[in-house]
């Protein structure tokens, strides 16, 4: 037991850092950044700041496990304590994922958490770190928050830090520093009776373990190797060795653990390149740094996100939690209009956000939605307020244990029923950001003029900036990508990441339907070819940034 009673208080005197404004999710720097003097201290005292009710608050309190992961923690538990927060809760050895801590803060009536997390971004020394706050609901802070903690930043003059020894972050129990108690809990445990609670364990575990059935679960040494470890193997039976790069590394090896064709590279060779043996799993999955995102495959096949979104929708009466339908769908604006296809036919509304979870929230909360997903690897439902990767593994797995088809057939089917959206996204990463600049300018200042134009047969009808007026809470978001439509359905949108640590990185969505089965069978890229040769001709991106081909294709 720690007992640090009657400290005083001193508050530090910091000066503000310029930088601190958190992007589509959260603040995210370089390790270095956010090792500068009190820095990390700043952001943290100015997040408390933001929240009158910090007094006698609970705060969940965890990370993906990356570098620097063990110190902010010791550091934020001090500062909590200074703060007056009554209770933390954190998982052992400083590891929650994203997903969990959502769960947490739901489940036990939390103010907030703070999850530490660059996502998808590297680790390591000279990698990425991240901060973001959760709010009651369990979901990113909105933009209103995140914008008053910047304000909080940028006139910050003290922080409050308790004068106490490190928790042992290690060893699960309840732990007492100056007023505050800290709760060291398993990560997995709340999270995998969540999981039990949406589906069906005993048809998925008949499904996993049966002898003509393998599974390869790629947690990229990232967050969800213990979520996976124990969910797919200890508990439904898979076999040993089926979640690989299980370990939960502070640099996650060394690799980029984004869920996608280019960085997921060892379980796309496991899916793919047993071609010629035949010996490819039935069924591969990857998750992210913070297990939010997931990737689904089956023996020789990819699933494109916007599809899997669709599919689940399209089956989710298959999974217990969702048997008595859907209240709605919601999807960001650059992910394929897959999705509405299927809202229509069930005859319960679509949604349309801007980029980032954030602005699924009110419409979760309002109970408008039970469904949500982007393009980027993000697929969620009610459950919790964040994406969350095991989760929509687990839909596929119900799905298929209850349609017995293997992935590539439930796919082709839904593409039969629904018609195809080809679909990709190109991203040019780490351009100079006056470059970018000149770009979206150019654009922007271009798109009266592009309004009944033909490009390969194809007229626009809309050309605009996206806006987005959230129905719930009516406030207005706006600049949230350039958006051009054509006659046939088809989109190209832009936009600018908002996530990236380096640079600018340029988004381009590309988008085209084929709702004849014959045309099925195409290469996306080939598929796409003449939309991809359209968004060079309006936006000049090899002019601009000297590019020539992008640096990921997904
Ligand atoms: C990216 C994705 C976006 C996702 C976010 C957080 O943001 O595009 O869909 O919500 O990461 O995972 P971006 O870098 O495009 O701003
Ligand atoms: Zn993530």
């Amino acid at each position: 037991m720690f007992k640090n009673s009657q400290i005083k208080i001193q508050p530090v005197k910091t000066q503000p850092y310029t930088d601190q404004k958190p992007g589509t999710s959260g603040l995210r720097k370089k390790v270095k950044v956010f090792q500068q003097m009190d820095y990390l201290q700043n952001f943290i005292q100015s997040i408390f700041n933001c929240l009158p009710e910090i007094q006698g608050s609970t705060l969940i309190l965890g990370g993906d496990g990356r570098y620097y992961n063990r110190e902010a923690i010791q550091i934020i538990i001090r500062m909590a304590a200074a703060n007056g927060v009554a209770k933390i809760i954190l998982g052992q050895g400083g590891i929650f994922s994203t997903p969990a801590v959502s769960h947490l803060i739901r489940k036990n009536g939390a103010l907030g958490g703070i999850i530490l997390s660059a996502s998808h971004n590297p680790a390591g020394m000279d990698g990425d770190f991240g901060i973001k706050y959760n709010s009651s609901n369990g979901g990113p802070a909105p933009e209103e928050f995140t914008n008053a903690v910047y304000e909080e930043s940028q006139d910050i003059s003290y922080y409050k830090i308790a004068p106490i020894k490190g928790i042992p972050l290690d060893i699960p129990g309840t732990y007492t520093s100056e007023n505050t108690e800290i709760e060291v809990i398993d990560p997995v445990n709340d999270y995998v009776e969540l999981m039990q609670s949406l589906f069906d364990f005993d048809k998925i575990r008949a499904l996993i373990s049966a002898d003509d059935f393998s599974m390869c679960f790629d947690a990229m040494h990232a967050v969800t190797g213990p979520y996976a470890t124990r969910i797919f193997e200890e508990i439904l039976g898979a076999a040993p060795g089926s979640v690989i790069r299980a370990e939960c590394l502070p640099n996650f090896g060394g690799g980029h653990p984004d869920p996608n064709l280019i960085h997921a590279k060892q379980l796309v060779d496991i899916m793919f390149d047993a071609e010629e043996t035949g010996s490819a799993p039935n069924f591969g999955a990857a998750s992210d740094g913070d297990g939010d995102r997931n990737m689904i495959m089956g023996d020789y096949f990819f699933v494109t996100p916007s599809d899997s979104l669709a599919i689940i929708a399209a089956n989710a009466h298959l999974i217990p939690a969702y048997k008595d339908g859907l209240k709605g769908i919601a999807r960001s604006m650059p992910t394929s209009q897959a999705a509405d296809r299927v809202a229509e036919k069930l005859g319960i509304p679509s949604y349309e956000t801007p980029t980032g979870w954030k602005f699924f929230g009110n419409l979760l909360d309002d109970k408008r939605i039970t469904l949500c997903g982007e393009e980027s690897f993000g697929t969620g439902s009610d459950h919790v307020r964040e994406k969350d990767g095991i989760w929509a593994v687990l839909c596929w797995l119900n799905i298929m244990a209850e349609r017995k088809q293997s992935v590539e057939d439930i796919v082709r089917q839904h593409w039969a029923e629904y018609g195809r959206n080809y679909y990709t996204r190109h991203d040019y990463e780490n351009i100079p950001t006056e470059a970018a600049n000149k770009l979206f300018d150019n654009l922007q200042e271009h798109l009266g003029t592009l309004i009944g134009r033909i490009f390969n047969n194809r007229t626009v009808i809309i050309a605009d900036n996206f806006s987005y007026h959230d129905p719930v809470d009516h406030s207005q978001t706006d600049n949230q990508g350039i958006r051009i439509i054509f006659d046939d359905g088809s989109r190209i949108i832009f936009r600018l990441s908002g996530t990236g640590t380096e640079g600018a990185t340029l988004r381009v969505y590309i988008e085209r339907y084929a709702k004849d089965i014959k045309e099925h069978d195409l290469d996306t890229q080939e598929a796409l070819y003449d939309l991809i040769e359209t968004a060079e001709l309006v936006a000049n991106i090899i002019g601009y940034t000297g590019r020539h081909e992008p640096s990921v294709i997904t």
